[in-house]
């Protein structure tokens, strides 16, 4: 997507052809910089922090956190040590593990002379598939953008609610919950969407709204609360929300939150979809109570940063001090709750039979 005038994806293979360049995406709305990853340390480092984060993201960082472990030591303890360095960083999404059993399958058939290589292919290819996913995801779920605007009266406007950033910054490019909408917004529907803002870390407020801003979207950042509310009133045609991991029943896990905007959709008659490609879905765990759920550190919800009047960046205090705080990252929307589960390979109904049906070779990767 464009950031004022040029063209960017999330994360990229550096013209020197070796080293990986990223949005540093705790830096937004404030300051658009861009990092350098060096390392597979650094690649870790870079998903552990939130420097990149996104389910697809994620994998991607790590199939390139790979190919960068491959330039030091190309051996079968070498892939083991980075795998191990990687995986530990966040353990909600899926695309993580996808990323690594993917890239570390591929190394190990090969001989340790063709491993960096191969491993700069393969996570070249794993960015690529992303954005080619996503795109399908667009299309798939522009028919359902479509029919809630053949439902409109002239002038108005179709109003998307979504959560979190499923956008091009959680992705590679395009987005899962976004590319429909961008598709939309590109193909002229008139569109609306409700952004909340996600406490604690803010992605709705933060990177959202930046993307959406950046793409010319009509956008309304809202307080987390207040999603039922407008759905009462008539102000929301659908939700779409991505998702960290969907497992084998089509159970989602998300961003925390998500659950209590299914259940106001489901109440309200509001349609609920969730946005995925392929990489997410996990066909080892039955239900979403298997779905490990990240527990992150007490400062992202004790602590606010922004920006001043005058242009400094400042964090304050949010929290009386010693009162203690639960940060849980995700939750669990049960599938009986999704309407719909927009794939590369069409909307399907949030089931086990629908997935396996639509994706049985991912079902025997597991
Ligand atoms: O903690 P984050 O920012 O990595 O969480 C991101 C989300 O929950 C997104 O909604 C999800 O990864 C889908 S991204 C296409």
């Amino acid at each position: 997507m464009k950031v004022d005038g040029k063209h960017y994806r999330s994360i990229w293979l550096d013209a020197d052809g070796w080293s990986v360049c990223a949005i540093d995406q705790r830096r937004l709305p404030h300051e658009f910089v861009l990092a350098k990853i060096t390392t597979c340390e650094e690649a870790a480092d870079a998903i552990r922090n939130m420097l990149v984060r996104g389910a697809p993201l994620i994998g991607a960082t790590a199939a390139f956190g790979m190919a960068l472990a491959m330039r030091d030591d190309r051996s079968d303890p070498g892939i083991d040590r980075a795998y191990d360095m990687l995986i530990a960083t966040r353990p909600t999404a899926i695309n993580l593990k996808w990323a690594l059993d993917t890239m570390s399958a591929m190394l190990r058939r090969l001989a340790p002379s063709e491993r960096r290589d191969a491993a700069y292919a393969r996570a070249v290819d794993i960015a690529g598939e992303d954005v080619t996913i996503n795109q399908g995801i667009a299309a798939h779920g522009l028919a359902l953008i479509e029919a809630a605007a053949a439902q409109k009266k002239p002038g108005e406007v179709v109003n998307v609610l979504t959560h979190c950033n499923a956008g091009w910054l959680a992705t590679v490019d395009w987005g899962t919950a976004t590319a429909p909408i961008y598709l939309a917004h590109d193909r002229g529907i008139p569109i609306h969407v409700w952004v909340d803002e996600t406490r604690p870390r803010n992605q709705g407020a933060s990177l959202t709204a930046w993307e959406l801003g950046h793409h010319g979207v009509s956008h309304t950042v809202i307080p987390d609360n207040t999603g039922g509310h407008l759905m009462q009133h008539g102000m929301v045609d659908l939700a779409i929300v991505g998702t960290d991991r969907v497992a084998a029943n089509g159970d989602v896990c998300n961003k925390i939150g998500t659950y209590l905007k299914a259940l106001a959709a489901h109440d309200n008659g509001v349609p609920f979809y969730v946005a995925l490609p392929s990489p997410t879905i996990d066909f080892a765990v039955a239900d979403g109570r298997q779905i490990p759920i990240e527990q992150r550190s007490a400062q992202e919800v004790t602590e606010m940063t922004g920006r001043t009047a005058d242009g400094r960046i400042e964090t304050v205090r949010v929290v009386p001090p010693g009162s203690p705080v639960a940060n849980y990252g995700f939750d669990v929307t049960p599938a009986r709750l999704v309407s719909g589960l927009i794939t590369e390979r069409g909307v399907l109904q949030a089931d086990g039979a629908a997935l396996l049906a639509a994706f049985p070779e991912r079902a025997k990767q597991t």
